[in-house]
């Protein structure tokens, strides 16, 4: 019998298990700039709360969950998405009664039941944040600015941001009147007026040509904000004009998530095909309350790891020195070996990453270990090099070697690193 790993899922591996945590650890570490805490969560939850939380009408609710009955019978459902479950920690460790908003991050795993598909898996990998407790619309744009960074700091340029609001309850209303009424001039089959009738905004999601010409003379939510969502909507662009960031307005972007209100975005990446949605997210006023908490508002994001991951790969930005080892140590001999861990083991207190090639395998192997790891210096420690204390320290990218005594090697290449 050999085993496969679960269709569709994304799991990673040496040699691009390095990139995936790269990725991961530069979204996570913009994150923890702006003072987000962590959130270690559970992977599965009652499933209440994501029917609740995530509404029905949406297909991660209605098709995509993965739910079971525990051993006590209790229904459960692996986390289709991260808001809910961060909610429901942060209402029942009371963090939404301390200082205002609160903050908080999480990264991890999140499954959904789609079709699996290049970029779209059942198993995936997201960072999120959430900031609870104020709608100041300069949050909004510090929610947004952090993503931007992410994105930026991958060294990704060939995305775009696209932003628009859903307005207030209000807001909602008003336009929820005027589109079912719309709606109900179009004469759908059931199953799409049923859809209509738990979210409308959902149909102008429908991937259907025939539906989508339908909507095409919908009435525009956006037409709709009430005062206070108009300026809130206003400030926030002019926060992100301020910090230099570039967005486009889209009046007709459905979040597949129900919880949405106000403001709401998406970062798009085009070379990534059909999921080219590599994070978004926005404000969800009344969710918070709509799982057991208080009427606070919120705003955040999920960012897709593997999808950023295809981007960086697609537009060759991968510096893959990020992550390579600075120092490949080489023994030739049992006193060698000795002399190897030793030195290892003083290098990596100076924060080095040094690997060392292990099983007595002859030069010219090692050197191809060494090669593979990426290193960018060689050193091949033998008997001569013992007896005199000196080693030839190689820079493997242009194969000049410097003459340096094992006692200075921590200096020699801190000094050799730094000048290159
Ligand atoms: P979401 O847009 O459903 O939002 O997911 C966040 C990101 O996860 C997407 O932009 C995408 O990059 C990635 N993603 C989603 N589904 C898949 C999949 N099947 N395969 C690969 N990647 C996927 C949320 O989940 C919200 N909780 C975000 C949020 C936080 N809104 C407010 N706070």
């Amino acid at each position: 019998m050999k085993y496969q790993a679960p269709k569709g899922v994304s799991e990673y591996f040496p040699p691009r298990s390095r990139a995936f945590e790269w990725v991961r650890d530069t979204l996570i570490t913009q994150i923890k700039r702006s003072g987000y805490q962590l959130l270690e969560l559970p992977i599965f939850e009652d499933t209440e709360l994501f029917t609740r939380g995530v509404g029905a009408s949406t297909d991660v609710v209605s098709k995509e969950m993965y739910t079971f009955a525990d051993r006590g019978g209790r229904s459960i459902t692996l986390r289709p998405e991260g808001t809910v479950g961060a909610l429901r920690c942060v209402i029942e460790h009371g963090l939404d009664r301390g200082s205002l908003p609160a903050k908080v991050w999480y990264s991890g795993p999140f499954f959904r039941a789609e079709r699996p598909q290049a970029g779209r898996y059942r198993q995936f990998y997201s960072v999120g944040v959430e900031a609870v407790g104020s709608d100041d619309p300069a949050l909004d744009a510090e929610v947004i600015a952090i993503a931007h960074a992410g994105f930026r700091a991958l060294g990704l340029k060939e995305f775009r941001l696209e932003i628009t609001s859903l307005g207030d309850s209000q807001t909602r209303a008003a336009h929820r009147f005027d589109l079912m009424e719309y709606i109900d001039g179009l004469q759908l089959d059931g199953a799409t007026t049923a859809r209509a009738q738990l979210n409308p905004l959902r149909l102008f999601d429908d991937k259907r040509e025939e539906i989508r010409a339908l909507m095409a003379k919908a009435p525009l939510i956006l037409d709709y904000l009430s005062d206070s969502s108009r300026e809130h909507f206003a400030a926030v662009q002019g926060y992100l004009r301020n910090l230099g960031i570039e967005f486009t307005i889209n009046p007709r972007m459905v979040r597949g998530l129900d919880y949405y209100t106000g403001t709401t975005f998406e970062f798009i990446h085009d070379s990534l095909g059909a999921q080219s949605g590599i994070g978004g997210g926005g404000r969800y006023d009344g969710l918070l309350e709509q799982i057991g908490g208080q009427p606070l508002s919120g705003i955040g994001f999920g960012l897709g790891v593997d999808r950023a991951l295809l981007a960086v790969e697609a537009e060759g930005v991968l510096d893959e020195s990020a992550f390579c080892p600075d120092l490949f140590l080489i023994p030739l001999g049992a006193p060698a070996k000795a002399r190897a861990l030793m030195v290892s083991h003083k290098l990596r207190e100076h924060n080095f990453t040094v690997e060392i090639a292990f099983g007595d395998r002859q030069l010219k192997a090692a050197m191809k270990a060494a090669d593979k790891s990426g290193a960018r210096y060689v050193v091949i420690i033998g008997d001569s090099e013992l007896s005199s204390g000196r080693v030839e320290l190689k820079e493997m990218r242009t194969g000049a070697t410097t003459s340096v005594t094992l006692a200075s090697l921590v200096e020699a290449l801190s000094t050799a690193l730094s000048n290159q």
